[in-house]
């Protein structure tokens, strides 16, 4: 989909790929509709990018509340008249081995990681199939596909966000709607710092990490193409290719490494 004079919701896009995200689909001509819990870094980002606020709707709030949900797509409505793009990026993590994760902490990461992301879907999919065209983003991870030590639970809620999105888009594929699957991995933002729990992964190998705008280039590519899978890096996709082709190796190596 050209995502010129489209409208494009993102949520998380007060900071890192969100944010990155947000200025990408600005400048290829989109409406954006701006969300994540920080108001004040939403209005700032607004005020950047548009000083009328022409093509740019600020919508504090917060995704793992259904009826916050509702209001933005209904206040998007209301505002730009349709939703043709959204971008299921706001994500936590939590760094915790499997024994010792806190059971409330992880409820909160699917709220955030899997719930959020099928609220959004389920009330923005009518009006999608309505018009006969869309695209759905969904922003997983790599160890959204190959699991790690220590991130156990996050990976859980980036299996599951998977496994919603691969469905989804079987659902859809005579709708013209089309379902978009992006896997990142490092990325420098402020991921780790807002992440919970107590264990914190080893520092990413240099020359490893990308930064945000890297992510987002290839979010508007793959929205660009219709694409079913989106990797940021090379070495992102060999990751997840060697790690599901090989599963004893990445055993046997991946605890060496985080
Ligand atoms: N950084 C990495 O290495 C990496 C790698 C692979 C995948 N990812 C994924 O990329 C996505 C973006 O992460 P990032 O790296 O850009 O991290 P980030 O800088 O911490 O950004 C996370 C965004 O999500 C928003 N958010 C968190 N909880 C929310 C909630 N309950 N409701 C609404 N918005 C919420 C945050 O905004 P507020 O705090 O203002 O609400 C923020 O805008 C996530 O889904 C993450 O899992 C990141």
């Amino acid at each position: 989909m050209n995502p010129e004079n489209k409208t494009v919701i993102i949520t998380g896009a007060s900071s890192g790929i969100g944010e990155a995200t947000a200025r990408r689909f600005y400048e290829a001509g989109s409406r954006v509709v701006l969300a994540a819990r920080s108001a004040d870094r939403l209005h700032a980002l607004a005020l950047e990018l548009d000083n009328n606020w022409e093509r740019v709707l600020v919508a504090p709030m917060d995704v793992s509340e259904k009826a916050a949900v509702q209001q933005l797509v209904d206040q998007t409505l209301q505002r730009f008249g349709s939703v043709d793009i959204l971008i299921n990026n706001a994500g936590r993590g939590l760094f915790a081995a499997v024994a010792d994760m806190d059971e409330a902490k992880l409820h909160h990461l699917f709220d955030v990681n899997f719930f959020g992301p099928l609220y959004l879907i389920q009330a923005i999919l009518p009006m999608m199939q309505a018009q006969g065209a869309g695209v759905i983003v969904n922003v997983s991870s790599i160890i959204g596909r190959v699991t790690i030590p220590t991130s156990g639970g996050y990976c859980a809620t980036k299996f599951a966000l998977g496994a919603l999105t691969d469905t989804l888009r079987m659902e859809l594929r005579s709708s013209g709607v089309k379902v978009v699957a992006v896997f990142p991995g490092a990325t420098h933002t402020a991921f780790t710092a807002n992440a919970m729990g107590t264990t914190r992964p080893r520092e990413t190998p240099r020359g490893f990490a990308v930064q945000p705008d890297r992510v987002a280039q290839a979010i508007l590519r793959g929205v660009q193409h219709e694409s079913r899978d989106v990797y940021v890096t090379f070495t992102d996709r060999m990751f997840v290719t060697v790690g599901r082709m090989a599963p004893r190796l990445m055993d046997w190596l991946l605890p060496r490494v985080f």
